[in-house]
């Protein structure tokens, strides 16, 4: 399973990508949970990262590219694949991408801005391992993450301002690639409103149909 999903930010890629992960049995990876690792590790390419990501801002093509590069190369993602939440993002990752490797499908999980919003203003993650929780859904004792104790606070990154900026962004840079892998005949619009679990069933039921119709 080669499998990318695009969505504005909020619309529940990281939510349903865990789910999709699980069923496909697939490598979940999330540029921004690895930028996330990195700028927590204090690496130089964290470092780099955390300005940016605090601003909603994207980081250049090739430094993405890199990271991205080396990850598809690792054993896990030769021998299952991979469910790739949050790249491409721009035109030049896209076309970068499938210079790299093929895709098998593109799931656009859409959700109105509006929603989103609402969805990121409650959103809460672990600071640990980045499970999401949200204000609705929080976890079972205290603000501490359920799967790995850690702190489960508010992202640095889902202030009004960066959130503006990251929406903005999503118009004007991500929009062209998502265009671009329907006009290679990769992409399947979702309707991402609805319970994580109905959203998940029609995420499942797409991504299956497309598949029996490429075979
Ligand atoms: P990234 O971490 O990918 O952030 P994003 O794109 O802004 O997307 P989000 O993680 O905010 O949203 P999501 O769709 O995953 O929603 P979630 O499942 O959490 O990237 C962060 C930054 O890293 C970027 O801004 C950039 O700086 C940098 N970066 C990353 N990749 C890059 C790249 N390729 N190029 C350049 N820079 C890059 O859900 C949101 C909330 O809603 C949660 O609380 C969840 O519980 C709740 N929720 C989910 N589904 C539902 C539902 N069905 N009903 C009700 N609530 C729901
Ligand atoms: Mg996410």
């Amino acid at each position: 399973m080669r499998l990318v999903v695009f969505g504005r930010q909020g619309a529940g890629k990281g939510t349903q990508s865990a789910r999709l992960a699980a069923h496909f049995d697939a490598p979940h990876i999330s540029t921004g949970d690895m930028l996330r690792e990195a700028a927590a590790a204090g690496t130089p390419i964290g470092l780099e990262a955390k300005g940016y990501m605090d601003a909603g801002r994207l980081l250049p093509d090739e430094v993405m590219l890199g990271v991205v590069e080396e990850r598809l190369a690792q054993p896990d993602v030769l021998e299952h694949g991979f469910l790739l939440d949050g790249f491409p993002r721009t035109l030049g990752q896209a076309e970068a991408l499938l210079g790299i490797t093929e895709v098998d499908v593109a799931v656009n999980l859409e959700v109105p801005e509006e929603v989103v919003i609402e969805r990121i203003s409650s959103r809460r993650v672990c600071k640990g391992c980045g499970r999401i929780y949200s204000v609705a859904e929080p976890p079972s004792t205290n603000w501490t993450c359920d799967t790995c104790g850690g702190e489960v606070v508010q992202r640095p990154d889902d202030t009004s301002d960066a959130v503006a900026a990251r929406l903005a962004t999503y118009q004007a840079e991500t929009i062209p690639a998502v265009h671009w892998f329907d006009t290679k005949g990769l992409l399947v619009t979702v309707d991402g409103v609805g319970t994580p679990d109905e959203v998940a069933e029609r995420l499942i039921a797409a991504v299956e149909a497309r598949l029996a119709e490429r075979r």
